[in-house]
């Protein structure tokens, strides 16, 4: 028994909701416009939520990556967890009630992701994720839970890293679903490598390169309690050994700055920045200090030593192959990071396995034979569960 019948032109949502998934749909929708253009069959729709929506974490990103308009825009904004994903839910819920898809594709481990996920499969449209099956093992962070809800009801699974494959395997996932295809974020950060370039701030400044550090900071953990930030802040400048520290500030984090009583002096606050003169700026610092988990991925490709002030991270190959290293939380771990660095004992690093600037020619590839092939869904009988009967009795 085939579960669903093959549409001529499958519609797939592409579903992007803040600042980090739009790095990682650009490169999927630049090729899959390019398929359309050479004759291929699928069509997609952009769906952007709304999560983010300053023209600094979202406008911005659209027009340096070239990536087209929304189709739809849900139009959700700020909110508590809840309300956050509830409004994203309700939003893609009246949308593919009006018009369903045929496939819902999630990036990343935001709201956004587990919401339409979530919605996507009560409305019997299959999902596939993009950065599917990392773990941080941090059940306090939003994100675990939305990638562990997201990967419990999809479809399929692209990976980033033999880790992410081990992970879904654990968490029984059968094999075949599974498309070990690389990293769309790098996609982006390879084709943009020679677009980089200085913001104001760099000349403001007088920045040169390897002469500066570069922070963001936005975790909860690290950036919601004023007198902890205030204590990282210290520990940053005092083994920055006078080096300025450039430090692009979250909206969240702005917030608590803002009750700070003194910032130290070499730290310079400025606005978020966009995809092009951030990426100038890390390729370009002595070194980085974050919370964020896909700048360990860019630091790791670009080869910059990177801090995370974490205890925990999903991107583990960062580590084990890359430039990162896990700091912790505890400001008085950072002294010692930053005699390594200064001491020039930084490990070197190297690239990740299929990290190569192709991944999204090979996710275009993968649905073209998932949603074009004649027999798209697994049979009951292949999942080994028993198959409807039209003759329930026995003669
Ligand atoms: C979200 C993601 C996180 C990602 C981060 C990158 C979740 C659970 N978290 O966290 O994984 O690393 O984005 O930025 O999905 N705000 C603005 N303007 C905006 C967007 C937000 O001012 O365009 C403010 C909000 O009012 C809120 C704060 O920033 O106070 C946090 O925004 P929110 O989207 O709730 O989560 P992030 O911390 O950005």
């Amino acid at each position: 028994m085939i579960l669903a019948s093959e549409p001529a032109t499958p519609l797939i949502d592409v579903i992007a909701g803040a600042r980090p998934n739009f790095m990682k749909i650009a490169p999927i929708i630049r090729q899959l416009r390019r398929r359309e253009a050479e004759g291929g069959k699928l069509r997609y729709r952009l769906v952007h939520t709304g999560q983010h929506y300053d023209y600094l974490m979202s406008g911005e990103f659209f027009r340096q990556l070239g990536i087209p308009q929304p189709d739809f825009n849900l139009e959700v904004g700020s909110g508590t967890q809840a309300e956050q994903t509830a409004g994203i839910m309700v939003g893609y819920e009246q949308l593919l009630a009006q018009r369903r898809s045929d496939l819902c594709l999630v990036v990343g481990d935001v709201n956004s992701t587990m919401a339409c996920a979530i919605t996507a499969r009560k409305m019997v449209v299959p999902v596939a994720h993009v950065e599917a099956g990392i773990r941080s093992g941090d059940w306090t962070m939003p994100e675990e839970i939305n990638r562990v809800v997201t990967d419990s009801i999809a479809n399929w699974f692209f990976t980033t890293s033999k880790f992410a494959n081990e992970n879904l395997h654990q968490a029984g996932v059968d094999e075949r679903s599974i498309f070990f295809v690389g990293n769309t974020m790098i996609d982006t950060l390879l084709a943009n490598l020679d677009r980089l370039r200085p913001s104001p701030t760099w000349e403001e400044l007088g920045l040169k390169p390897g002469g500066y550090l570069v922070v963001t900071l936005h975790r909860p953990a690290n950036v919601d309690l004023a007198h902890s930030l205030a204590l990282l802040l210290r520990a940053i400048a005092n083994g920055a050994r006078g080096l300025t520290v450039v430090f692009p500030v979250h909206p969240r984090t702005r917030k608590t700055l803002e009750q700070l009583p003194e910032i130290p002096a070499t730290i310079v606050l400025v606005e978020p920045q966009p995809y092009l003169e951030f990426n100038f700026l890390v390729k370009h610092a002595r070194a980085v200090i974050t919370d964020s988990g896909g700048i360990t991925e860019e630091t790791t490709v670009m080869g910059v030593p990177c801090m995370t002030l974490r205890n925990s991270t999903e991107r583990p190959e960062t580590i084990s192959v890359g430039t990162n290293e896990l700091i912790g939380t505890d400001p008085a771990l950072l002294a010692s990071a930053f005699d390594c660095l200064f001491e020039g004992r930084w490990k070197k690093g190297s690239v990740p396995e299929k990290w190569d600037g192709r991944t999204s020619e090979r996710i275009v590839e993968i649905l073209e034979m998932l949603l074009l092939s004649e027999v798209k869904l697994t049979t009951a009988s292949e999942r080994g569960l028993p198959e409807a009967s039209a003759a329930p009795c026995s003669p």
